[in-house]
């Protein structure tokens, strides 16, 4: 039997990639039970894939690779250019192996360590405060555990600039007019202050320690022996510090999450395992990557469509983690759903999917586990607070999506 490939019949559904956000590839992908769809986007074809199989495929290196698959306005505002997202092959194995050798577990037990304590300082800031609004807090809080954990030096008065501009880089990329531009503008301030930094770092003016991101994107050679350019290391010490600070929006969706199914506060204050499983279900369920795009390779059929060499494919992130086939009441917040979950590679995709040393999956998805978990067991069993009225819907249309006011909270008192 020959199932064709359905294509769109829209001559371009580059603005219903707006009109439809996060559900711009499972409305067509998943609405039609398959694992791919036809379509066209800014007048090229594109391959969507959703779901395991889906991931499967987009995370196979042999047949899909990075080169020019990332437009020119996430490069300058949201990654950097050249950096490890647009690498392939030998190379970018080489290049992953610097990040994850940063994630060891004395790294990661001093990254709670560092979190914790900033948790403490805002906890007692927040305690004279009429109301906070949490994401903006925890982007600073996280900024300077971000800093600390790198090793890159913030000083007092520069702490604010510096939040808003790791954050402007994070929120303009998908945005027009002067919310891009501002996002071009941080990401050529921040890259500058680094690259700096790396150049003290290289002539001693800095101290560095071994096995700090900042130490370890200086010293770092390339597969010929050869340093990393300075704007290179400071690329991709930004690509350490910048995402630490996003992680501010799953701690927003987590006290969202508290708010709305206030059942999982005493079980995510009193068991461990718990914890974990809460996290894990924020990270599945509340909307941050949409998708990710990449290229084919060379020419395959696979069910029965047949990618082109060079084509562009997008993977469906968020529909992925809310497939059917995959997760049982995907639109509902259940934590225990990972009491029976295998580890699979390809479902749980919100840092990406497959192995992180072969592919692109995220380096940082421990340390982010290990933030929001610090951060979650803080919010439950050091802070009393109430959630005073306030509009925290949040839109699937709106990339980056959040929480519209934030979430604020008040009379915040330590316990
Ligand atoms: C890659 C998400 C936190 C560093 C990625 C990818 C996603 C992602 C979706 C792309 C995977 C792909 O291209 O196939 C997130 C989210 C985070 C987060 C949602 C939490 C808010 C972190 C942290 C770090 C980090 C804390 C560093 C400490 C990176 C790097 C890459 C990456 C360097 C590129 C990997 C590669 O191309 O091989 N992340 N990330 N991320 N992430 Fe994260």
């Amino acid at each position: 039997m020959t199932v064709k490939v359905p294509k769109d019949r829209t001559i371009d559904n580059t603005l219903a990639i707006f009109k439809d956000g996060y559900e711009f590839i499972s409305k067509r992908v998943q609405n039609n039970h398959l694992d791919v769809y036809e379509t066209r986007v800014l007048g090229e074809k594109v391959a969507l894939l959703s779901g395991e199989e889906g991931a499967k495929l987009f995370y196979d290196t042999n047949r899909m690779n990075r080169k020019n698959a990332l437009p020119g306005r996430v490069l300058k505002t949201l990654f950097g250019e050249d950096a490890i997202q647009t690498m392939d092959g030998k190379a970018h194995t080489h290049r992953k192996l610097l990040f994850m050798s940063l994630m060891t577990p004395e790294a990661l037990a001093s990254l709670k360590v560092i979190t914790n304590k900033h948790w403490d300082q805002f906890a007692n800031k927040w305690e004279g405060k009429k109301k906070v609004v949490l994401y903006d807090e925890t982007r600073e809080l996280l900024c300077r555990t971000a800093c600390e954990w790198a090793g890159v030096p913030l000083k007092e008065k520069e702490v604010e600039k510096r939040t808003r501009d790791l954050s402007n880089m994070i929120d303009g990329f998908s945005a027009v007019g002067p919310k891009h531009i501002e996002s071009r503008r941080a990401r050529k301030r921040t890259e500058k202050w680094i690259e700096d930094l790396i150049l003290d770092v290289r002539e001693g003016k800095q101290q560095a320690q071994k096995g700090t991101a900042i130490y370890e994107m200086a010293m770092h050679k390339d597969l010929h022996g050869n340093p990393l350019d300075a704007r290179m290391a400071a690329i991709e010490l930004i690509n350490v510090i910048r995402p630490l600070v996003a992680i501010s929006k799953f701690i927003t969706f987590g006290a969202l999450a508290f708010y709305q199914f206030p059942r999982t506060i005493a079980k995510a204050a009193n068991e461990d395992d718990y914890l974990l499983r809460f996290t894990q279900e924020v990270r599945r369920y509340y909307p941050f990557v949409p998708f990710l795009g990449a290229r084919v390779d060379h020419d395959f059929t696979w069910q029965q469509y047949d990618f082109k060499e060079g084509q562009l494919v997008m993977i469906d992130i968020y529909g992925t983690n809310h497939d059917p086939r995959l997760w049982e009441n995907p639109d509902e917040f259940i934590p225990d759903r990972f009491l029976n979950w295998n580890g699979g590679l390809y479902d749980l995709i919100p840092q990406g999917g497959g192995d992180y040393y072969k592919g692109h999956r995220c380096p940082g998805e421990q340390p982010t586990i290990e933030i929001l978990k610090t951060s979650f067991r803080y919010m439950t069993n050091h802070l009393d607070y109430e959630v005073p009225k306030q509009d925290y819907s949040y839109s699937l249309r709106k990339m980056p999506a959040l929480p519209k006011s934030g979430f604020i909270i008040k009379n915040v008192h330590r316990q």
